[in-house]
Protein backbone atom coordinates (compact mmCIF):
# COMPACT_ATOMS: atom_id res chain seq x y z
CA UNK A 1 0.00 0.00 0.00
CA UNK A 2 1.16 3.22 -0.71
CA UNK A 3 0.48 5.99 1.66
CA UNK A 4 -0.35 9.52 1.36
CA UNK A 5 2.02 12.00 1.99
CA UNK A 6 1.46 14.59 3.83
CA UNK A 7 2.95 18.43 4.86
CA UNK A 8 1.70 20.05 7.86
CA UNK A 9 1.88 23.51 8.65
CA UNK A 10 1.62 24.97 11.84
CA UNK A 11 1.95 27.50 14.47
CA UNK A 12 1.96 26.86 17.85
CA UNK A 13 1.23 23.65 20.13
CA UNK A 14 0.17 21.26 17.45
CA UNK A 15 -2.02 19.16 19.45
CA UNK A 16 -3.58 17.98 16.03
CA UNK A 17 -0.21 17.20 14.40
CA UNK A 18 0.05 14.95 17.50
CA UNK A 19 -3.05 13.27 16.56
CA UNK A 20 -1.91 13.22 13.00
CA UNK A 21 1.31 11.91 14.06
CA UNK A 22 -0.61 9.24 16.44
CA UNK A 23 -2.63 8.24 13.72
CA UNK A 24 0.07 7.43 10.72
CA UNK A 25 2.29 5.67 13.24
CA UNK A 26 -0.53 2.99 12.78
CA UNK A 27 1.16 0.98 9.30
CA UNK A 28 -2.33 0.67 8.16
CA UNK A 29 -3.32 4.31 8.10
CA UNK A 30 -3.05 5.26 4.04
CA UNK A 31 -0.99 8.59 5.01
CA UNK A 32 2.11 9.03 6.49
CA UNK A 33 3.58 12.74 7.47
CA UNK A 34 6.32 13.49 5.48
CA UNK A 35 7.09 17.07 6.65
CA UNK A 36 5.76 19.64 9.31
CA UNK A 37 6.77 22.99 8.73
CA UNK A 38 6.08 26.18 11.17
CA UNK A 39 5.87 29.62 10.71
CA UNK A 40 7.28 30.27 14.24
CA UNK A 41 10.38 29.38 15.52
CA UNK A 42 10.50 27.17 18.35
CA UNK A 43 6.60 26.29 18.01
CA UNK A 44 5.86 23.28 20.47
CA UNK A 45 4.72 21.02 17.65
CA UNK A 46 8.36 20.97 15.87
CA UNK A 47 9.39 19.27 19.46
CA UNK A 48 6.76 16.69 18.73
CA UNK A 49 7.67 16.26 15.07
CA UNK A 50 11.29 15.78 15.86
CA UNK A 51 10.30 13.20 18.64
CA UNK A 52 8.68 11.04 15.94
CA UNK A 53 11.35 11.30 13.55
CA UNK A 54 9.61 13.37 10.99
CA UNK A 55 11.48 16.51 8.85
CA UNK A 56 11.03 19.64 10.14
CA UNK A 57 11.24 22.97 8.84
CA UNK A 58 11.10 26.50 10.36
CA UNK A 59 9.51 29.60 7.81
CA UNK A 60 9.66 32.37 10.12
CA UNK A 61 6.75 34.91 7.55
CA UNK A 62 8.54 37.71 9.53
CA UNK A 63 11.79 37.22 7.61
CA UNK A 64 9.87 37.39 3.97
CA UNK A 65 8.84 41.18 2.69
CA UNK A 66 5.28 39.80 1.63
CA UNK A 67 2.97 36.90 1.63
CA UNK A 68 3.88 35.90 -1.46
CA UNK A 69 7.65 34.97 -1.14
CA UNK A 70 6.56 33.73 2.18
CA UNK A 71 4.59 31.15 0.98
CA UNK A 72 7.20 30.50 -2.14
CA UNK A 73 9.07 29.18 0.69
CA UNK A 74 6.52 27.34 2.02
CA UNK A 75 5.29 25.48 -1.38
CA UNK A 76 9.48 24.96 -1.54
CA UNK A 77 9.72 22.89 1.67
CA UNK A 78 6.15 20.90 0.99
CA UNK A 79 7.20 19.79 -2.81
CA UNK A 80 10.80 19.01 -1.41
CA UNK A 81 8.76 16.52 0.63
CA UNK A 82 7.04 15.48 -2.44
CA UNK A 83 3.85 16.28 0.30
CA UNK A 84 0.55 15.45 -1.60
CA UNK A 85 -1.93 16.74 0.53
CA UNK A 86 -1.17 19.73 2.81
CA UNK A 87 -2.93 19.75 5.81
CA UNK A 88 -3.27 23.11 8.03
CA UNK A 89 -3.17 22.36 11.78
CA UNK A 90 -3.69 25.56 13.97
CA UNK A 91 -1.70 27.29 11.09
CA UNK A 92 -2.21 30.96 12.27
CA UNK A 93 -1.53 32.91 8.63
CA UNK A 94 -3.90 33.81 6.05
CA UNK A 95 -3.48 32.37 2.60
CA UNK A 96 -2.81 34.00 -0.73
CA UNK A 97 -5.47 33.18 -3.50
CA UNK A 98 -1.88 32.25 -5.32
CA UNK A 99 -0.81 29.64 -2.68
CA UNK A 100 -4.97 28.22 -2.07
CA UNK A 101 -5.18 27.97 -6.05
CA UNK A 102 -1.59 26.30 -6.62
CA UNK A 103 -2.34 23.58 -4.09
CA UNK A 104 -6.14 23.72 -4.55
CA UNK A 105 -8.23 20.37 -3.44
CA UNK A 106 -4.79 19.13 -2.25
CA UNK A 107 -4.84 21.39 0.82
CA UNK A 108 -7.13 20.47 3.98
CA UNK A 109 -7.59 22.91 7.19
CA UNK A 110 -9.01 22.20 10.51
CA UNK A 111 -11.56 24.71 12.33
CA UNK A 112 -13.35 24.45 15.91
CA UNK A 113 -16.50 25.05 14.56
CA UNK A 114 -19.20 23.62 12.46
CA UNK A 115 -18.74 25.93 9.29
CA UNK A 116 -19.69 27.86 8.15
CA UNK A 117 -20.84 29.56 11.52
CA UNK A 118 -18.34 31.19 13.73
CA UNK A 119 -15.46 31.68 11.10
CA UNK A 120 -12.62 33.24 11.96
CA UNK A 121 -11.13 33.61 15.39
CA UNK A 122 -12.79 33.38 18.91
CA UNK A 123 -15.28 30.89 17.79
CA UNK A 124 -16.09 29.34 21.08
CA UNK A 125 -16.61 32.62 23.29
CA UNK A 126 -19.13 33.74 20.16
CA UNK A 127 -20.76 30.27 19.98
CA UNK A 128 -21.47 30.95 24.02
CA UNK A 129 -22.45 34.40 23.54
CA UNK A 130 -24.93 33.17 21.18
CA UNK A 131 -26.53 30.66 23.44
CA UNK A 132 -25.60 28.17 20.81
CA UNK A 133 -26.71 24.34 22.44
CA UNK A 134 -23.99 22.54 20.31
CA UNK A 135 -21.11 23.65 18.05
CA UNK A 136 -18.63 21.71 16.76
CA UNK A 137 -15.26 21.18 13.91
CA UNK A 138 -14.91 20.81 10.72
CA UNK A 139 -12.44 19.77 8.32
CA UNK A 140 -12.22 21.33 4.91
CA UNK A 141 -11.01 21.65 1.69
CA UNK A 142 -9.48 24.97 1.35
CA UNK A 143 -10.82 27.86 -0.85
CA UNK A 144 -9.33 31.49 -0.88
CA UNK A 145 -12.45 33.17 1.54
CA UNK A 146 -11.15 32.38 4.94
CA UNK A 147 -12.68 29.23 7.19
CA UNK A 148 -14.42 28.42 3.92
CA UNK A 149 -14.42 25.43 1.31
CA UNK A 150 -16.30 22.02 0.80
CA UNK A 151 -16.59 20.25 3.59
CA UNK A 152 -15.07 16.67 4.23
CA UNK A 153 -16.40 15.88 7.94
CA UNK A 154 -17.49 17.33 10.97
CA UNK A 155 -18.56 16.47 14.42
CA UNK A 156 -21.29 18.39 16.32
CA UNK A 157 -20.30 18.72 20.44
CA UNK A 158 -23.04 19.90 22.82
CA UNK A 159 -22.40 23.20 24.84
CA UNK A 160 -22.87 23.03 28.64
CA UNK A 161 -24.51 25.42 30.70
CA UNK A 162 -21.29 25.67 32.76
CA UNK A 163 -19.09 26.23 29.65
CA UNK A 164 -16.07 28.87 29.07
CA UNK A 165 -14.51 29.24 26.64
CA UNK A 166 -11.69 27.43 27.85
CA UNK A 167 -13.43 24.50 28.83
CA UNK A 168 -15.53 24.63 25.57
CA UNK A 169 -12.30 24.39 23.31
CA UNK A 170 -10.89 21.41 25.35
CA UNK A 171 -14.10 18.98 24.51
CA UNK A 172 -13.99 20.33 20.32
CA UNK A 173 -10.56 19.55 21.02
CA UNK A 174 -10.90 16.50 21.65
CA UNK A 175 -13.61 15.40 18.39
CA UNK A 176 -10.66 18.19 16.37
CA UNK A 177 -8.28 15.33 16.90
CA UNK A 178 -10.63 12.42 16.03
CA UNK A 179 -12.00 13.69 12.82
CA UNK A 180 -8.75 14.99 11.16
CA UNK A 181 -7.49 11.32 11.10
CA UNK A 182 -10.77 10.06 9.83
CA UNK A 183 -10.84 13.30 7.12
CA UNK A 184 -7.38 11.88 5.79
CA UNK A 185 -8.24 8.40 5.86
CA UNK A 186 -11.04 9.32 3.24
CA UNK A 187 -9.16 11.50 1.17
CA UNK A 188 -6.16 8.89 1.13
CA UNK A 189 -8.41 6.11 0.50
CA UNK A 190 -10.06 7.87 -2.20
CA UNK A 191 -13.79 7.87 -0.45
CA UNK A 192 -14.06 11.70 0.07
CA UNK A 193 -13.73 13.87 -3.45
CA UNK A 194 -14.43 17.10 -4.34
CA UNK A 195 -17.33 17.14 -6.65
CA UNK A 196 -18.68 20.89 -7.99
CA UNK A 197 -17.87 22.46 -4.66
CA UNK A 198 -19.08 19.86 -2.38
CA UNK A 199 -17.26 16.81 -0.67
CA UNK A 200 -19.02 13.49 -1.87
CA UNK A 201 -18.57 10.94 0.68
CA UNK A 202 -18.21 7.15 -1.20
CA UNK A 203 -19.03 3.68 0.05
CA UNK A 204 -15.85 1.46 2.42
CA UNK A 205 -14.43 -0.86 -0.09
CA UNK A 206 -13.58 0.85 -2.79
CA UNK A 207 -10.85 -0.56 -5.15
CA UNK A 208 -7.12 1.22 -5.36
CA UNK A 209 -8.62 2.85 -8.83
CA UNK A 210 -10.93 4.96 -6.86
CA UNK A 211 -7.79 6.80 -5.38
CA UNK A 212 -8.59 10.85 -5.75
CA UNK A 213 -7.37 11.29 -9.17
CA UNK A 214 -5.92 14.93 -8.12
CA UNK A 215 -3.73 13.63 -5.32
C1 LIG B 1 -7.29 24.11 16.91
O1 LIG B 1 -8.40 24.41 17.70
C2 LIG B 1 -7.63 24.23 15.45
O2 LIG B 1 -8.95 23.83 15.16
C3 LIG B 1 -7.46 25.69 15.18
O3 LIG B 1 -6.34 26.07 15.93
C4 LIG B 1 -6.19 25.19 17.04
C5 LIG B 1 -4.83 24.61 16.94
O4 LIG B 1 -4.51 23.79 18.05
N1 LIG B 1 -7.34 25.95 13.78
P1 LIG B 1 -3.28 22.81 17.97
O5 LIG B 1 -2.05 23.64 17.64
O6 LIG B 1 -3.55 21.77 16.93
O7 LIG B 1 -3.18 22.22 19.35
Amino acid sequence: MSRLRLGVLISGRGSNLQALIDACADPGFPAEIVRVVANVPGAAGLDAAARAGIATATVDHKAYPGREPFEAALTAELEAANAQLVCLAGFMRLLTPGFVAHWRDRLVNIHPSLLPAYKGLDTHARALADGVRFTGCTVHFVRPDCDTGPIVIQAAVPVAPDDTPDTLAARVLLSEHRIYPEAIRLIATGRACVEGERVVVSGAGLPDAAVNPKI
